[in-house]
């Protein structure tokens, strides 16, 4: 399928979305939004897919929200139509998704890159919540991801003066990524680690994601329980037996 404002290609067994709306740079229109959706639920039901990368450009993966298109919006128009409401349907993506990326990551970019499993910076990413300047606060999960990311302090600092980004290895040091790689091996890097999940039983892999993403929501007690439930579950998947008879496993991701 072709979109306007993405582009799409696999690798072996991983989706590879590149945001492609470079005069802008890649500012997420409510279209764009909607694509990378469709393109995720089209990756999430084939049997030939195990994971997904997005990406941007190198100058940037995504420079936030499309201002140009909210600048006249009202509130009351956009509680009716739930506005950027459908950004949320992303979470809902069972593969693990990993971002690469390069360039700025700013607002709706920066929250974009946060609703996806594993982020991977290029060595001149830089990651921000400008929306405070424009007289609003950051909309998409920047108030609540990021201080689960990087920690109260530095969450407050960022959103509240707008201007405190991070740099590639201040969001190492933070957590927000979990490795910084030279610009043009970025999106092979993420593709290779995107290809060794795909690889895994798909059942395990989609269970393990489902209960990381349950740390964020429930209790302890409850996230442990669904730890176990999903653990038990997994007897019977041939790993172990691979293990036992010294050979390789082979899961066909049924
Ligand atoms: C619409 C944008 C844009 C954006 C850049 N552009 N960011 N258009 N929405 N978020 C457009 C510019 O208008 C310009 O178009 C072109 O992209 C190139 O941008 P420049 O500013 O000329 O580039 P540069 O000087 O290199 O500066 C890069 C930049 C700057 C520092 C990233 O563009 C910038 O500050 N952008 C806005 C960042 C921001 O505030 N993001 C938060 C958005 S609010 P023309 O036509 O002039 O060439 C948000 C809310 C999230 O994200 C809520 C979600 C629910």
């Amino acid at each position: 399928k072709s979109y306007t404002h993405i582009l799409t290609e696999t690798k072996g067994k991983v989706g590879l979305i590149t945001l492609n709306r470079p005069k802008a740079l890649n500012a997420l229109c409510s279209d764009l939004f909607t694509e990378v959706n469709e393109a995720l639920k089209s990756y999430d039901n084939n049997d030939n897919i195990g994971a997904v990368v997005i990406t941007g450009s190198k100058k940037a993966f995504a420079a936030g929200a499309d201002i140009k298109e909210m600048k006249d919006n009202t509130f009351v128009d956009t509680y009716k139509t739930n506005f950027l409401g459908h950004w949320a349907e992303m979470t809902e993506i069972k593969k693990p998704i990993i971002a690469a990326v390069n360039g700025y990551a700013l607002g709706g970019g920066c929250e974009l890159a946060m609703m996806c499993d594993i982020i991977y910076a290029g060595e001149k990413a830089v990651f921000g919540q400008p929306e405070i300047k424009l007289g609003v606060i950051p909309g998409a999960g920047g108030s609540q991801r990021l201080v689960k990311a990087v920690g109260k302090s530095k969450a407050m600092e960022m959103i509240l003066t707008g201007n405190v980004n991070l740099n590639a290895s201040e969001a190492l040091n933070l957590g927000l990524v979990s490795k910084v790689v030279p610009i043009d091996d970025l999106v092979d890097e993420a593709v290779k680690t995107a290809g060794v999940i795909a690889n895994m039983s798909q059942p395990s892999v989609q269970m393990a994601k489902e209960a990381i993403n349950k740390s964020f929501e429930v209790p302890l007690s409850a996230g442990l329980r669904w730890e176990r439930i999903f653990f038990q579950s997994l007897f019977g998947t041939e790993g172990m037996n691979a293990f036992a008879e010294k050979r390789a496993a082979t899961f066909t991701n049924k």
